[in-house]
């Protein structure tokens, strides 16, 4: 681990893609498993990318999807791209094809952002609305976990680089700008919305991530060139899981 971290975080080096997939759906069996006892609803937003994938299709197979109560878990996505729904590169449909539709999910406990409408503000608008009504009316939102992919220029979410969505402090959803492909409008959780959540988990695989990962945690500190520094939870807890590939030039 870096002897000197930039960021407050447990950072945890998985062996492969799929150790990360199996230690993070351990996690949301504990923390939802948690929800219930409490008497609480469960409230996730889900990464979108390519890692979680694995992760999604592990929590919608036999070995995990009794062990979590489904009734009780709200699905929320922390980002979307402006595209059809039926694109590939439609995060929700990546999380329709792998746990949402697999497990049959009723349509009341999965609030997607509806960002294949034209005017994307607009669309950036009514999630948070749909976020705040789901919280009510609280100051912030408090999801219970919130899981993030970092992106090869350090974004997380559709928080890129030198972007203005970076210096958003009072809407929890906006509009953003792409800073990777495919290059169309993002619909994106911000930085208050984030680091309001109880529990929040980085998931990083593959060599290409390596240079980035040990730049944003254990580099100096530069939140606009590295936005996945900004993540800090007020008061819940950072977790990074990285597969050997993206934390092999981490100092352990
Ligand atoms: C998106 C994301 C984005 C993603 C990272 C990592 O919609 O593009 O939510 O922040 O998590 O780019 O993506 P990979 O997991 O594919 O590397």
């Amino acid at each position: 681990m870096p002897d000197t971290p930039a960021i407050s975080a447990d950072i945890i080096v998985c062996a492969d893609p799929n150790a990360i997939a199996i230690d993070a759906a351990h996690r949301f069996v504990a923390l939802n498993a948690a929800a219930v006892r409490a008497g609480r609803t469960f409230s996730i937003a889900l990464a979108g990318g390519r890692t979680p994938e694995a992760l999604y299709k592990l929590l919608a197979s036999p070995r995990f999807r009794d062990a979590v109560d489904w009734n009780n878990t709200h699905l929320f996505f922390g980002d979307e791209r402006c595209v059809p729904i039926d694109s590939p590169f439609c995060n929700y449909s990546m999380a329709h094809r792998s746990l949402i539709g697999p497990l049959g999910l009723p349509s009341a406990n999965v609030h997607r952002i509806k960002a294949e409408q034209p005017d994307a503000d607009q669309a950036a608008a009514e999630y948070n609305m749909e976020i705040a009504g789901f919280f009510g009316g609280a100051a912030l939102p408090a999801f219970d976990l919130v899981l993030l992919g970092m992106g090869n220029d350090g974004h997380c979410a559709s928080l890129f680089p030198g972007t203005g969505a970076l210096k958003e402090r009072e809407r929890w959803v906006v509009r953003n700008e792409p800073g990777l492909e495919p290059f169309v409008p993002r619909i994106t959780l911000t930085f208050p919305a984030i680091d309001s959540a109880a529990n929040i988990l980085f998931l990083v695989a593959g060599q290409d991530k390596a240079e980035t990962a040990a730049k944003v945690l254990a580099g100096p500190l530069a939140p606009d060139e590295l936005p996945s520094q900004s993540v800090q939870p007020a008061n819940g807890t950072l977790t990074w899981l990285l597969d050997r590939a993206a934390a092999r030039l981490l100092v352990s």
